[in-house]
């Protein structure tokens, strides 16, 4: 297994241990572990934490509510991550060094280090499958770790409201439970791993236009029903450290000194003992955001400069933030430092192991990489059989593509990428990877920038296998669904000069197909790691059988999404056919600079509940996912806390299914026709059955009532739906409560 893998790896894995005796030489000092009594590993993290607030001088207590700047900025404080919680020397709290890590840890190769790409955030949410969501919290934790990290700034929960968000591939989809599972269990393998999990953008930053200065307008039922679901859902699962607040204003206060958001929901009503930190320079206050319940401000600068340094001091003075408040924002930092592990078990610094993290991200894209579309059964390829393909777009002779801003990842010998910079390509080829699979074929590429040759190739091959991207990133939206440049125009070519024509998509979320009729084959392999080519190969060619499911709803057009246009942005540009090569990313739209509302009047109605609500057929629902054997549901019996039924594999391969379990609710609820309640990832072998039974869980069914303040199951007749997407339930039943 492991003589396959390229050449950097061994080169990364010898750079690194030649590196690594210099590199964390220059990583901050380990604390010396005083005699305190808060050091005794048998008394809860809170007792602890009161023991040490309680020998802490004010200053103290201040130097760790603000970092010290962002990366640069630290100086010899930083390990090379984002931000800083500063230590205490004295009392033997080691600093706490957090790294951006959404899909991997940010930022290795500046200090000569490694990291692993996995598939994006919404890849993962399509395999639908826990176990993989925590073996990826896994990867990111122990290369954390590794990389002398003590917390994770990961893991964003933020709902697809909006499917042209340039950080969608960094969150897990439209729908809330299916984002906050996936959140959950991605958190719970990072925190295993003994580090500070984080949960972000807390909550609605949905959008990347103006996100400095959008007002989300929503009311407090369809915020607990849809985001703030998402983030309930993880919080309470997952308990991370740490959850984020971000840069967004909602209902007229913004995120990091909203009441509502942070003291009433998060800490009182889900109990959240954990550290609520500011997005990056996102405190705008020192007494309103201290008292609406932010307790570290990030990246912070030195004392004099910071809002949480010299200026809570003075607001403490003034009497305008009373001392309890400073030391519960000190004790939810140091109780999190002992209940992580990172003061009892520091991490020391080893290299990244390269094979086993590739191992992993190969595993997550193979289960992650959704078959949209299968015309007769062209997929898969038979090796044996095939004698020419033409390899066509997206740099597929040398790489796959990766994320942008602060979710990416330094790619393998390529060195440090910039923020904001050009869109980074990992290097993993489909070329090699498919002329691997099939030695015997003449297997042939083209860039696409010239469309006429592009399709010349796919004529005279026997089949075409066409690259399409869109490199999306933190900053910017996409301007449209549209892929950019002249990739449809390509598309439309090649197919119509064979209709063997099989299209694989790069992409951060949904796109605009208009040329799907005229492909026979399609599969969405979003971002899909360092082993992305390997895994797509894997699957072309029937080593894997692919069982992933959209985890958003792919909309025909612009048109048909609950705004055509994002808030803030100018109306999107027209496309110019041919004036961009395939590969280049899109043009960011331009931003309005005065503070607007972003009013989501779609309300409850989000992704798959708008088009079923709206009676619009979209491009793909939510929940399609083809495989390369089929399967048939029967026998359901329904009750209001759990359905049973029948999935058999009426194929001939073995596969998996993700069998969906839907509800609707009594009329009186006023909501939209289906949401998704539970679901179950089934393996059946060719002609096997599985009976099986999925929990519901009340909350999921209910609705969130504002006068009470609460969830409530309403009485009266509920309609089940069970099936392989949210548009195709072929099993029904009504259950009365
Ligand atoms: C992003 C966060 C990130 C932080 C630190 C901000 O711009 O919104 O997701 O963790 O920067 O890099």
């Amino acid at each position: 297994m492991r003589g396959k893998y390229s050449r950097w790896y061994a080169a990364i894995a010898l750079l690194g241990s030649v590196l690594v005796a210099g590199v964390f030489a220059q990583a901050p000092q380990r604390q010396q572990a005083p005699k305190g009594p808060w050091m005794d590993k048998s008394l809860p993290p809170d007792q602890r934490a009161d023991l040490v607030v309680k020998e802490m001088t004010l200053d103290e207590k201040l130097s760790i509510l603000h970092g010290r700047g962002g990366f640069q900025a630290e100086g010899a404080i930083s390990n090379g991550g984002a931000g800083v919680v500063q230590g205490v020397p004295r009392l033997g709290l080691p600093p706490i060094q957090l790294a951006d890590s959404a899909v991997g840890v940010r930022a290795a190769a500046e200090r000569g280090r490694y990291a692993t790409l996995l598939p994006s955030t919404v890849a993962l949410a399509a395999a639908w499958d826990s176990s993989l969501a925590f073996e990826y919290g896994e990867v990111i934790g122990r290369e954390l770790r590794d990389q002398q990290y003590q917390a994770s700034l990961g893991a964003g929960v933020n709902l697809m409201r909006e499917p042209r968000n340039g950080r969608n591939f960094e969150y897990a989809g439209e729908d809330p439970v299916l984002a906050g599972k996936t959140v959950a269990q991605l958190v719970k393998g990072l925190q295993s791993q003994k580090v500070i999990g984080d949960i972000k953008h807390y909550a609605l930053n949905d959008q990347e236009t103006g996100r400095n200065i959008g007002n989300v307008k929503l009311s407090k039922r369809v915020m607990r029903e849809t985001d703030l679901l998402a983030f309930e859902i993880s919080i309470l699962e997952s308990q991370p450290g740490m959850v984020m607040c971000s840069y967004n204003k909602v209902n007229g206060d913004f995120a990091c000194e909203n009441d509502y958001l942070l003291n009433q929901l998060l800490k009182k009503t889900w109990g959240f003992k954990g550290v609520v930190v500011s997005d990056w320079n996102a405190t705008h206050s020192t007494a309103k955001a201290a008292m609406a319940g932010l307790d570290c401000e990030q990246p912070g600068a030195p004392a004099e400069r910071a809002r949480f340094g010299d200026a809570l001091k003075k607001a403490i003075d003034a009497g305008e933030v009373p001392m309890s408040r400073v030391d519960d924002m000190v004790h939810r930092i140091i109780r999190t430092a002992f209940a992580s592990g990172v003061v009892d078990e520091p991490p020391l610094g080893r290299v990244v192991d390269p094979f086993r993290g590739a191992e992993s991200s190969q595993k997550i894209a193979e289960q992650s990489s959704v078959l949209l579309k299968n015309a007769n059964a062209l997929l898969p390829l038979d090796a044996a059989r095939v004698q020419s393909i033409a390899i066509i777009g997206s740099k597929a002779d040398t790489s796959v593509l990766s994320g942008g801003g602060s979710a990416q990842v330094d790619p393998p010998g390529g060195g440090a990428s910039r923020f904001g910079g050009p869109a980074v390509w990992f290097p993993s080829s489909p070329l090699k990877a498919v002329r691997a699979k099939a030695p015997k074929a003449k297997v042939e590429f083209h860039d696409g920038v010239d469309v006429k040759a592009a399709a010349a190739l796919a004529k005279a091959s026997q089949l075409a296998i066409v690259f399409v991207n869109e490199p999306t990133t933190e900053g910017r939206d996409m301007p449209s669904l549209n892929l950019s440049g002249n990739q449809n125009e390509l598309v439309s070519a090649v197919a119509a000069a064979n209709p063997r024509t099989i299209v694989v998509l790069e992409t951060g979320g949904p796109a605009a197909m208009p040329w799907i009729d005229s492909v026979g084959a399609a599969i969405e392999i979003w971002y899909p790691g360092v082993k992305g080519a390997e895994a797509l190969a894997n699957i072309l060619f029937g080593d894997v059988n692919p069982s992933a499911k959209l985890p958003a709803t792919f909309a025909k057009s612009d048109a048909d999404l609950p705004h055509p246009v994002i808030f803030g942005s100018a109306p999107p540009p027209t496309p110019t056919p041919a004036a961009v090569p395939a590969a280049a990313g899109a043009a960011p739209p331009r931003f309005q600079m005065t503070p607007f509302d972003i009013d989501y009047t779609e309300g409850l109605k989000v992704g798959y509940k708008w088009f079923q609500a709206e009676n619009k057929q979209p491009l793909f629902y939510f929940g399609h996912g083809l495989s390369y054997t089929t399967f048939a549901y029967s026998g359901l019996k329904a009750g209001i806390d759990s359905v049973t039924f029948t999935v058999r594999n009426t194929g001939k391969r073995a596969g998996a299914e993700v069998a969906q379990v839907y509800a609707g609710l009594p009329a009186a609820a006023n909501e939209p026709p289906k949401r998704l309640v539970g679901w179950e990832k089934i393996q059946l072998a060719p002609g096997e059955s599985k009976t099986v039974t999925v929990k519901l869980e009340p909350k999921f069914l209910s609705i969130f009532n504002e006068e009470k303040d609460d969830w409530e199951l309403l009485a009266g007749e509920y309609r089940i739906f069970v099936g392989g997407s949210s548009a195709d339930t072929p099993l029904t039943a009504s259950v009365k409560r």
